[in-house]
């Protein structure tokens, strides 16, 4: 063979060994894939093109220049998925456990920057001890120059963060910048500060996995919008999120052919709510039922389950759905679920996917706790990002829609296209107990019979406003459906919705409460 041939050869296959075989057997020995196996399920079979396969770090420092493997701890480049193209990344823990070096760092740049160049979303593949610690500020840069690239690409081109070791420091804050963070049950975490430095500031002692796991930033923090077993099931789920998104802003989401019917009446629907106001049922229930295939992708299912949020698609075309989840403090808004609700609507309205709201929210959480940390500034956040999406919006209002939460729940007033009520639906300024109480206090005290007089006065009050009959006939519902008819109402209009126009004003941009 042709010697140049041969040292090509024999270079790319020391650069496919990272830290070497030693080091790949300790990563399969937790439990873990190397950066390279965990692209070949990432990706379609034989997709996968590489930059920068042999780049080597720079540093003469602590005797670096003695070790110099090629790719230096990350593997980088293009393949696609569903024949789709998307840019990966992906650390080598292998490779000085998959620190972040300068090189390290630019070639992660140069695959953001080719990335929003050619229009294609940014998957990363994180399992890093950090800032490659002999590279000093050198490495502080180089995360720097990724968070720069981040957030410029922020509504660009997707971005998804796969957490599958470490991740700890400063360099949370990349996949915190992204879209949709992934975390796998046992390998991952994430931190600011780790358990030591914890015990020496707060003296509380707490586990790596208690401090910054999966389910840890699935569940309580909000960090992690997916929880899951294992690597393969985590970055197949990758793939299935990436057949609702489109590749960038520039296009729209992938439309894809369905053997559901689009007028197939919603049976489950009839008897769904139940008759008694205040008895909780499963709004996933009304979701799978309305969309395709009952195939719906929850995101955040761990996290504020007070609101349900996720993709799915109806006719073939991907929707973002936004519901208030009844069996689950009854659905109210609080802070938690304001914020889950808000960045994915967001999320939803800078990649063209239309909203599908299900509405059944009783209003916001009363209460100290909810007052002191915010629930002001925190609600202004969905408000605010429904107000401000252009996407086609819709909204089926299946039972309460009671107060401020009536208008932020994606209300005509601020430009939904197409709303519609069950006949179930009670939109009024708040439930019949609590209308009474404050308006005919007095006269509920001087009663003969005070309880038979409440009763009496909140017939009265349901009647008159327990139903979406004076909002339909002001136009603020635009239909009153049998509920079964559900999905074929909503596919009916998104058909119409496909080429909405619609902007907000000029600005550099605007001013959401944080
Ligand atoms: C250089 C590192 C490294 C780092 C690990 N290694 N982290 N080399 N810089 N940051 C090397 C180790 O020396 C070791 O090399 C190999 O990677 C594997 O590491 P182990 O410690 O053997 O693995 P494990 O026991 O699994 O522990 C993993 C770990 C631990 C928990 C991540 O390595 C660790 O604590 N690393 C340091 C983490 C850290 O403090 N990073 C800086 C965070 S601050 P050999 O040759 O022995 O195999 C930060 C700031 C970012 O990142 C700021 C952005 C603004």
């Amino acid at each position: 063979m042709d010697p140049k041939i041969e040292m090509l050869r024999r270079l790319k296959e020391e650069a496919k060994l990272g830290g070497g075989q030693d080091r790949i057997d300790a990563q399969h020995a937790k439990g873990k894939l190397t950066a390279r196996e965990r692209l070949t399920v990432l990706l379609d079979e034989g997709s996968f093109h590489e930059f920068d396969m042999l780049a080597r770090h720079r540093s003469h420092k602590f005797d670096l220049q003695k070790t110099r493997p090629l790719g230096d701890g990350v593997v980088t480049g293009w393949g696609t998925i569903h024949g789709r193209t998307v840019c990966v990344f992906s650390q080598d823990f292998t490779v000085f456990g998959g620190s972040l070096s300068e090189v390290h760092a630019e070639k992660i740049c140069k695959l953001m920057d080719h990335a929003m160049k050619i229009g294609a979303p940014v998957i990363g593949l994180n399992d890093s001890g950090g800032a490659r610690i002999q590279e000093g500020v050198v490495s502080l840069g180089g995360y720097a120059d990724i968070f720069l690239r981040n957030t410029l690409a922020s509504g660009v081109i997707p971005q998804i963060s796969v957490v599958l070791g470490p991740c700890a420091g400063g360099a949370v804050y990349s996949p915190a910048l992204t879209d949709f963070i992934y975390m796998v049950k046992g390998t991952s975490y994430m931190f600011v500060t780790g358990p030591e430095v914890v015990k020496t500031v707060t003296h509380e002692e707490v586990t790596f996995d208690e401090l910054g796991g999966a389910d840890t930033h699935a569940e309580k923090s909000g960090v992690a919008h997916f929880a899951m077993d294992d690597e393969v099931s985590t970055l197949l789920h990758v793939r299935k999120l990436m057949s609702f998104l489109p590749l960038s802003n520039r296009e729209q989401p992938p439309s894809r052919p369905t053997n559901d019917p689009f007028d197939r009446v919603c049976e489950k629907l009839r008897h769904v709510v139940p008759a008694n106001p205040n008895q909780p049922y499963d709004i996933k229930d009304v979701i799978r039922e309305v969309v395709d295939e009952a195939d719906f992708v929850e995101v955040h299912a761990q996290y504020a389950t007070n609101i349900v949020v996720g993709f799915a698609t109806l006719d073939g075309m991907p929707v973002g759905i936004v519901a208030n989840q009844p069996a689950s403090l009854a659905g109210v808004l609080d802070i938690d679920s304001s914020t889950k609700g808000a960045r994915f609507v967001r999320f939803c309205d800078a990649f063209s996917i239309p909203l599908v709201v299900f509405e059944d929210v009783p209003g916001f959480l009363p209460g100290t706790d909810q007052e002191w940390r915010g629930i002001i500034k925190h609600g202004a956040k969905l408000l605010y990002a429904f107000c401000e999406a252009t996407v086609p919006k819709m909204t089926v209002i299946t039972r309460k829609a009671y107060g401020g939460a009536y208008d932020v729940m994606n209300s005509k007033h601020i430009r939904a296209d197409y709303n519609i009520a069950w006949p179930t639906a009670e939109i009024a300024v708040m439930g019949a107990k609590g209308a009474v109480e404050i308006l005919y206090r007095k006269e509920i005290k001087s009663a003969s019979d005070p309880a038979q007089r409440m009763q009496e006065l909140q017939d009265e009050y349901n009647e008159s406003f327990a139903n979406p009959y004076e909002a339909a006939e002001r136009g603020y519902v635009d239909n009153v459906i049998e509920p079964q008819d559900t999905r074929k109402e909503l596919i009916l209009a998104l058909r119409t919705l496909r080429n909405k126009v619609d902007e907000n004003p000029w600005k550099k941009h605007g001013n959401i409460p944080l």
